[in-house]
């Protein structure tokens, strides 16, 4: 009798303890944390997995975005795969570029890349080009269904171009300023060359006077200084960076601006015309009264 009764409370102890327990581990890790829990329930973690469907949450978009002959990585990653495969499609024209690790298409430029055990599945495009813009889908079918991971591939073509008007005009002896942006450039160009017409100038010395700052980065500005213009400093002036088209502006250099400021000083105030009557009058006479 006694035997029977310890019997029947070790019983209700044995699963009433792990349930207690089981409860307050719930409560503490809160509503929200159900995978946390789920994998606390099952004694491992290898368990765990092995129990679930691939975990790969659907219809998620990202955006990648790589200038033109560039190489673009669009990654994938899914957990519990098991013995299903991975497929690669391009939304255009619902081709099928590579499933597994397999690539079922001519363009070599295409490759999956995935490294044994692990949970990654990139697909690599290589040499872009313009029509490889657009979206890439990573599916993977499941029993209760088809599931997705959206890449958005943007592919920039980056631009150069010399801030301010397609002229500069610069007074003689001053200082002509030239700055070049290179635009959508994820990655920076290798080298910006400045020319004057024909002729890099990046370098220059014979001339002297001449300095090039280039900024790195996802907006490089490069920036062409050269003091004391003369005559022989007008002209064309290129800016040629390794992935663009050349940008250019014509210079100017011209006494010009010293005329026009004199002919508006004349017309501006009284003390002006005083100034230019002492110029233009008394200095000439003084000047002929010395000889
Ligand atoms: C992707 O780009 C679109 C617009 O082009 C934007 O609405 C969306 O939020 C972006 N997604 C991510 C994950 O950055
Ligand atoms: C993923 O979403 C698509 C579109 O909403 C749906 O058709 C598909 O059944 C979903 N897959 C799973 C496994 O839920
Ligand atoms: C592809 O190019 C068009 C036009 O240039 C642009 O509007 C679109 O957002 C691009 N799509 C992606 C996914 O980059
Ligand atoms: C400057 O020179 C380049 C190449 O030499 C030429 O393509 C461009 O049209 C010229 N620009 C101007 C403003 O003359």
């Amino acid at each position: 009798m006694t035997e029977t009764l310890i019997w029947t409370v070790c019983l209700l102890l044995a699963t009433l303890v792990p349930t207690t327990i089981q409860h307050k581990m719930k409560r503490e890790l809160g509503k929200g944390d159900s995978t946390e829990w789920q994998q606390l329930w099952y004694s491992n973690f290898e368990e765990y997995q092995r129990l679930t469907e691939p975990s790969f949450d659907n219809n998620t978009v990202s955006n990648v975005t790589v200038q033109l002959g560039g190489t673009a990585f669009l990654h994938c990653r899914v957990r519990n795969l098991g013995e299903r495969t991975i497929s690669w499609v391009r939304r255009r024209d619902w081709h099928i570029l590579t499933s597994g690790v397999f690539t079922y298409t001519n363009d070599e430029r295409f490759q999956v890349l995935h490294a044994e055990g692990t949970d990654d599945w990139t697909l690599q495009i290589k040499y872009l080009q313009k029509r490889d813009n657009g979206t890439y889908e990573c599916q993977v079918s499941t029993g209760t269904g088809i599931m997705s991971h959206f890449v958005n591939l943007h592919i920039v073509v980056p631009e150069a171009y010399i801030v301010g008007s397609g002229e500069h005009h610069i007074d003689l002896g001053s200082v002509i300023s030239l700055v070049c942006m290179i635009d959508k450039s994820p990655q920076p160009p290798q080298y910006v060359f400045w020319f004057h017409n024909n002729r890099m100038i990046n370098y220059d010395t014979a001339r002297g006077g001449i300095s090039v700052e280039t900024e790195s980065g996802p907006k490089t500005q490069s920036k062409l200084t050269i003091r004391d213009a003369h005559d022989v400093d007008s002209g064309n002036y290129t800016c040629s960076a390794s992935n663009t088209e050349p940008a250019s502006v014509f210079v100017f250099v011209s006494e010009g601006d010293k005329m026009a400021a004199i002919s508006r000083r004349k017309s501006s105030s009284g003390s002006d015309v005083i100034a230019n009557f002492l110029w233009f009058i008394v200095v000439p006479l003084v000047t002929l009264a010395a000889r």
